[in-house]
């Protein structure tokens, strides 16, 4: 992938490029961003308020993301900044990630594999290593937008699943077509044989699942976080699944990232932990990479993003 470097050249916009797969301290994104005017970024490094005033000629920030909890937006409308994120063409690839882990977690499908790593092929046939049927069970979607409707479908579809939500409003088309219906968190809770979050990260629902919380839920509950590992408190989690309050967990995002090769999540049975791979196909990561770069030449030149922000 030439990370459109094609693209910026032809547009006469001159590049610099941070090589480095890792995000970049406070410091060093200053000191790399400090005299451009669009900023394209790709991960999570933390674009705040600090870093804003100390670019004065940033226009445009483009996220090479649909998520944007890690952009201060208020400070990018007050200082006019504008910043645009890449929503609709991961929704299906992210969708199948939750789709994949569900499965992956309801049959045990990682542990197992690593059973037979440890020459160890015959504990498939022991009770305790059996799956959960999802066929016919409650799927609990935490915020219900595009993401949480496209896995919806999938779990409805296939599985003939009863789907209940939980969001600020209520989503119409998923309740005509697949009779979604919109519940109290509590009801949520109790009710879900598999909870999946699909909300924007927040200062509000940062946390949120908590020891409280899983303690709320089904004991045979499979939760699911392919959103934000700041929505769930990881030592919380690895004791509801070890107090067996919740039966299974499958996280494509951890908190913090990158999960360390001795958390104890990794082995444990009933839970499947993925890189933060949601979008990554070659397909949708190239029409990320195409609508952040519309969004950059839009913002560079002065002209209304595509998919803007604010
Ligand atoms: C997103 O687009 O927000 C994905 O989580 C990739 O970071």
């Amino acid at each position: 992938m030439d990370f459109g470097m094609e693209r910026l050249h032809k547009a006469g916009i001159d590049v610099t490029v941070w090589e480095e797969d890792r995000n970049l301290t406070p410091e060093e994104l200053v000191a790399h961003c400090q005299k451009v005017d669009g900023l394209l970024n790709v991960g999570m490094n933390q674009l705040n308020r600090e870093l804003m005033a100390a670019c004065p000629n940033l226009k445009v920030i483009s996220l090479h993301s649909v998520g944007y909890d890690h952009v201060d937006l208020e400070a990018a409308k007050e200082l006019g900044i504008k910043v645009g994120n890449t929503p609709g063409v991961l929704t299906n690839a992210t969708a199948d990630t939750a789709f994949l882990l569900i499965q992956s977690v309801a049959r045990n499908a990682f542990y197992l594999n690593h059973q037979i790593l440890e020459d160890n092929w015959k504990a498939s046939q022991e009770i305790e290593n059996f799956g959960i049927e999802l066929r016919g069970k409650t799927l609990g979607i935490f915020g219900l937008g595009s993401i949480g409707f496209a896995l919806a479908k999938r779990c409805k579809a296939v599985f003939d699943m009863e789907i209940i939500y939980h969001n600020r409003g209520n989503n119409e088309e998923a309740e005509k077509l697949l009779g979604a219906r919109r519940v109290e968190l509590e009801e949520l809770l109790a009710e879900s044989d598999v909870i999946s979050i699909h909300a924007n990260l927040t200062t509000e629902n940062t946390g949120i699942f908590n020891d409280e919380v899983f303690q709320q839920m089904k004991q045979s509950a499979i939760f699911i976080n392919t959103a934000r590992g700041g929505f769930h408190n990881e030592l919380d989690l690895i004791l509801a699944l070890q107090k067996k309050h919740i039966w299974g967990a499958g996280l494509d995002v951890t908190n913090p990232e990158p999960m360390h090769a001795d958390n104890p999540l990794l082995t444990m049975p009933h839970v499947c932990v993925l890189p933060h791979i949601g979008s990554a196909t070659l397909e949708t990561r190239t029409a990320m990479l195409d609508l952040a770069i519309d969004n950059l030449i839009a913002g560079l030149n002065g002209k209304p993003l595509k998919t803007e922000l604010i």
